[in-house]
């Protein structure tokens, strides 16, 4: 597996690769991996002759400088582990050389990037826009893979690429749960022991949610998650929303044929944690 710190030598070896004419997969990451990026891995080794993954905590799309600080750094780890699944190469590059500069680029998607996480995280996804397009420019993968996890994301991700032309597929990939649900994350290992036995309780209120959905008024389901949360004093919802599955926007009720995800974060004491589940009427 190659590692590449700098910006020139990563150009050099996709050149290199593209001259043989291989199809090459990337999975952008903020390392601290987990089985749910190693799934990204999994599937991008599948579909492509070469595969890269970047590992790089982007500063720019952190609204709260202590929520930066905390962020789990385990690069010995993650080199380990993606070296065992094959991957080619790790572009793990420092602050200075992805900024030079500021990058002041401001992105617009229609509102996209204003609900939900955007809406708590001020300026976040337009932080997410500016690094994945610098890596797209830098990998100019075939293909790249992103976690329905962060849902919003995935869906600002494909509206980048639409609105730069860029000639990337995108590839959505399903959240990758531990056995008890909880959707995995790098902020996990930050939970106490007892936040950790409370965190599934979330995602089964959310899965009851996408079950129970027919026959419900969205009004009705916010009240039931809002319900089954309030059994835990140390969780706060900051939000629950049922939106358009398209353009994200939150819904009042509910039209036949339409597809809705229900979105939520909730901090479990010092710990922000987001999941969604899609719903099929
Ligand atoms: P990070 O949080 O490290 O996530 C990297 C990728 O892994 C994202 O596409 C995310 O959705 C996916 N992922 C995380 N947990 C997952 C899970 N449990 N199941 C499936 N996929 C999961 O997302 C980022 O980094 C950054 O914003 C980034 C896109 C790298 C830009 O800095």
């Amino acid at each position: 597996m190659l590692i590449a710190k700098t910006i020139e030598e990563t150009k050099e070896i996709i050149k290199e690769v593209k001259s043989k004419g291989f199809s090459t997969g990337f999975v952008p990451t903020m390392g601290a991996l987990h089985e749910g990026h190693f799934e990204l891995i999994r599937k991008a080794k599948n579909e492509n002759d070469f595969v890269s993954c970047s590992i790089f905590v982007n500063p720019i799309q952190f609204n709260k400088t202590e929520d930066l600080k905390k962020y789990p750094r385990t690069i010995e780890d993650d080199i380990k582990k993606l070296n065992e699944l094959d991957c080619d190469l790790v572009f793990n590059p420092s602050v200075e050389e992805m900024y030079p500069k500021p990058d002041n680029t401001i992105y617009d998607f229609g509102g996209l990037e204003k609900v939900m996480e955007g809406k708590f995280r001020p300026g976040h996804f337009n932080g997410v826009a500016v690094v994945v397009k610098k890596l797209f420019d830098i990998i100019e993968p075939d293909r790249s893979y992103f976690g329905e996890k962060d849902f919003q994301q995935l869906t600002i991700i494909k509206a980048l690429v639409k609105k730069l032309k860029m000639p990337v597929k995108i590839v959505p990939c399903h959240t990758v749960r531990e056995p008890d649900g909880l959707a995995m994350s790098s902020r996990n290992r930050r939970l106490t022991d007892d936040e950790r036995k409370i965190a599934p309780a979330i995602y089964r209120a959310l899965k009851t949610i996408s079950e129970i959905a027919s026959n419900k008024s969205v009004k009705e389901l916010k009240g039931f998650f809002i319900q089954q949360l309030r059994k835990y004093p140390q969780m706060e919802i900051e939000y629950f929303e049922i939106s358009n599955i398209e353009d994200l926007s939150p819904v009042e009720e509910f039209e036949k044929g339409k597809k809705y995800v229900a979105c939520t974060a909730v901090f479990l004491g010092k710990v922000r944690l987001i999941d969604n589940v899609s719903i099929n009427l």
